[in-house]
């Protein structure tokens, strides 16, 4: 099959919660996905943290995702950024489109601009056919950049801290996208929400956690709550050096990022 002829998925992680495990969850699902096909990650938080751990520590000489939202002559095209990791040998199947802090200042370059929602989207465009997924990392807070993440994806995955501060990063980020809905924009379907850090203390979960996902289930009973991701160093450990979890054979941790891959390829047969 010819390479532009590819149906691309695109993925957004998203919750307006700080360090809910959104860059984890791309990491993990990104590189389960490049196992089923071409992979691209787009890092779209002025942190970069995903694009430190997948290699690019530096990124002062390159071009970054921040120039493909830029308004007219200072755009320049998606497919000038897209580097691989410099950390591991994936064959060529997972890529990464890098970020900064510069994107911040891109956020500021674009925020009088008609139709700057949509930036993101029309940066993928080109490569929409080259690639059979798209996994974008969004910021931690409401604003120009997290819309555009969330306007440009076919499908929204939202990882949640079980805390309660995570409960209400999920809820808000739900209530974000209908709001997103009610303006007519196209707005993703929701996949589910993964719990995450979830935290044991030996054969017990705690009662923090334990509250975080009975909170979750409760306040939005319409959506489906993957099962949780265990908190755990070895999660810190291999997002240091760019692995997923199933590559450095840690099976029953990234188990609910299994279900979750999965859930989206019955969802895009489904869709198309
Ligand atoms: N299951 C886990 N167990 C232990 N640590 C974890 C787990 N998941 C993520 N972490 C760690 O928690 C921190 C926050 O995770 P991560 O960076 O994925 O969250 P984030 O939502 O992307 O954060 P931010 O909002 O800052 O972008 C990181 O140091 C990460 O390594
Ligand atoms: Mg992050």
């Amino acid at each position: 099959m010819p390479e532009s002829s590819r149906t691309t998925t695109v993925l957004a992680i998203s919750c307006l919660s700080g360090g809910s495990g959104k860059s984890t969850t791309v990491l993990n699902l990104a590189t389960m996905l490049s196992e089923k096909g071409k992979t691209l990650v787009v890092d779209f938080d002025p942190q970069g943290n995903l694009s430190q751990w997948l290699g690019w520590t530096d990124l002062s000489e390159s071009a970054t995702i921040a120039e493909t939202i830029l308004p007219d002559t200072d755009r320049i095209k998606i497919t000038d950024i897209i580097k691989p990791p410099t950390n591991e040998e994936r064959s060529g199947r997972l890529l990464l489109a890098p970020s900064d802090y510069s994107l911040s200042r891109a956020a500021d370059a674009i925020a009088m601009e008609p139709g700057r929602e949509r930036f993101l989207k029309r940066a993928l465009k080109p490569v929409l056919g080259d690639y059979d997924f798209i996994v974008i990392d969004s910021p931690p807070s409401k604003g120009i950049l997290t819309y555009n993440a969330i306007l440009a994806a076919d499908f929204l995955v939202i990882p949640t801290e079980c805390t309660n501060k995570g409960v209400m990063g999920a809820v808000s980020t739900v209530i974000l996208v209908k709001e997103l809905e009610e303006l007519d924009f196209d707005v993703p379907k929701i996949l589910g929400i993964v719990p995450t850090r979830d935290q044991w203390a030996g054969a017990n979960q705690t009662r923090m956690s334990k509250a975080a996902i009975a909170a979750l289930k409760e306040a939005l009973p319409d959506i489906q709550i993957f099962s949780s991701v265990r908190q755990s160093t070895t999660v810190q450990q291999t997002n240091h050096v760019g692995w997923s979890l199933l590559e450095a054979g840690e099976r029953a941790l990234a188990s609910s990022y299994v279900e979750v891959a999965e859930a989206l390829m019955k969802a895009v047969k489904a869709h198309v």
